[in-house]
């Protein structure tokens, strides 16, 4: 533990939420280890606590309530451990959240984060708390340093916040608007990247398609420009994305998933209902028509193409025959896979205010069935591999017992089969079983060591 007015040496990290704010943690781990910080994997070692929060639902606030009562009790035994909130709920609520909960030390919002280490000298000085709320982006966190896990597989951030407003969604209000990281940054991240041995990439966004279009754009080219430049990259030998927007996927964006060897196989493109008054009232700006053409023309263009989901239940106003709506479009589309989300009201947003809230046990009754059909579906879909051969990029051991490696293939299908797991490498696997949600197989053959 440290003395009063001295950076403690050891910190603990949780995060909550997408893989953006996963990603942004491995900010925050490289600005600790910059600062002469060790991460630990109990909070009762640590001498800082650090708890990167999300507000996407209200679940996830009541969780990290939760974690902050540990808080409290690990300062109480020592209080000079520091406790650090980061990210969207840190956003949202800014100081009040210090007087409501006065054993927080720092606030830092996601475009805050280099502000981090100012912050905790700053704590450190003056003894007050201390917190930063930038409304849009001004350094990268994808510039901070970065501690990676290790392996094969690496996210790049291309772009930050979302311009959409969507009525029910309170990312723009936590993180801004759209912002577009210049393409020769990324390409040099990439490149550096693929030198340490990374394989298999995965750019994000909350918006990836919507890359180089806001207004004065400094990035120097769209998604599909960008994607051709990664994909020339040696050592690049997959690549993925995510979120897309359905209004943002341009023809060439199509061609681009055609013809780029290193782009896989994979759309995940949330529709979030079935019903055109429901994606009015959410403000989505596409039908369920349009929608439908977009997986026709995708389908068409590329073979084996997987498609995955975001769906909202239960918003303001869903009557059981607009609810009926998403259960049909699950028939029409046969999702790979899907996630379901109970409808949960964000300060801030439009849809907050909207009457025609449904009672709990009737989203959960809808959740259930909506979960059911898209589980017969994903075992369909899996199922029609069972006799195939696929290429998976082995990511480790998987969690079934024995000496069973773990890996994905290019349409992001998690696949098991017997062997010791070298990760990196490049397997072709044959498949002789499948659920919902995984495959498994044997291996027929070595397609590049790592
Ligand atoms: N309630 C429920 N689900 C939400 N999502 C975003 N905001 C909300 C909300 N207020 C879901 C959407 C989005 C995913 C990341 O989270 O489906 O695509
Ligand atoms: Fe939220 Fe809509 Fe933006 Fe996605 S596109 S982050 S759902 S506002």
């Amino acid at each position: 533990m440290p003395s009063p007015g001295e950076l403690p040496d050891t910190f603990f990290l949780r995060t909550f939420g997408c893989q953006m704010n996963e990603h942004d943690s491995e900010r925050i781990c490289g600005l600790l280890g910059q600062l002469g910080l060790a991460r630990v994997e109990r909070a009762d070692d640590a001498g800082m606590l650090v708890y990167n929060t999300c507000s996407i639902r209200e679940k996830a606030d009541t969780r990290l309530l939760g974690h902050l009562g540990e808080a409290r009790r690990l300062k109480r035994l020592d209080p000079r451990r520091l406790v650090v909130v980061a990210g969207c709920l840190a956003q949202s609520r800014q100081t009040e959240f210090f007087a409501e909960f006065p054993f927080v030390d720092v606030l830092v919002g996601p475009q805050s984060l280099h502000e981090l280490p100012l912050l905790l000298n700053e704590r450190i000085e003056s003894g007050r708390q201390a917190g930063a709320f930038e409304e849009s982006t001004s350094r990268w966190s994808a510039e901070l340093p970065r501690a990676r896990r290790d392996g094969p597989l690496a996210w790049v951030q291309i772009m930050t916040g979302c311009s959409n407003y969507c009525s029910y969604c309170i990312v723009p209000y936590v993180r801004g608007p759209e912002a577009s990281r210049p393409l020769r940054d990324i390409r040099r991240e990439v490149a550096e990247l693929a030198e340490q041995g990374v394989k298999e990439l995965t750019l994000l966004g909350q918006n990836v398609n919507a890359y180089g279009n806001e207004r004065a754009s400094g990035a120097g080219g769209d998604f599909p420009a960008l994607l051709e430049e990664l994909a020339g990259i040696d050592g690049v030998e997959r690549i993925r994305f995510m979120t897309s927007h359905p209004k943002d996927v341009s023809s060439r964006l199509i061609q681009a998933l055609a013809e780029l060897e290193p782009v896989c196989e994979h759309v995940h493109l949330p529709v979030q209902s079935g019903s055109d008054r429901i994606l009015r009232a959410m403000n989505r700006g596409y039908e369920r028509d349009d929608y439908l053409r977009l997986v026709g023309r995708l389908r068409e263009a590329v073979p084996g193409l997987a498609l995955t989901t975001d769906l909202i239940v239960a918003f303001p106003g869903e009557t059981e025959a607009e609810f009926a709506d998403t259960l049909s479009l699950m028939d029409e589309v046969g999702f790979d896979a899907a996630f379901t989300f109970v409808y949960s009201p964000r300060s801030q947003t439009a849809a907050a205010a909207l009457p025609g809230r449904a009672a709990p046990q009737v989203a959960e009754e809808r959740m259930g069935r909506l979960v059911e059909r898209i589980q017969t579906h994903a075992a369909r879909r899996n199922q029609e591999l069972v006799g195939t051969r696929v290429e998976v990029m082995v990511e480790g051991r998987s969690r079934q017992s024995g000496e069973v490696a773990m890996g994905r293939t290019r349409t992001f299908k998690t696949v098991n089969f017997p062997g010791e797991p070298h990760p990196g490498d490049l397997v072709e696997v044959v498949i002789d079983e499948a659920t919902s949600t995984s495959l498994r197989g044997r291996r027929a053959a070595l397609v590049t060591e790592r």
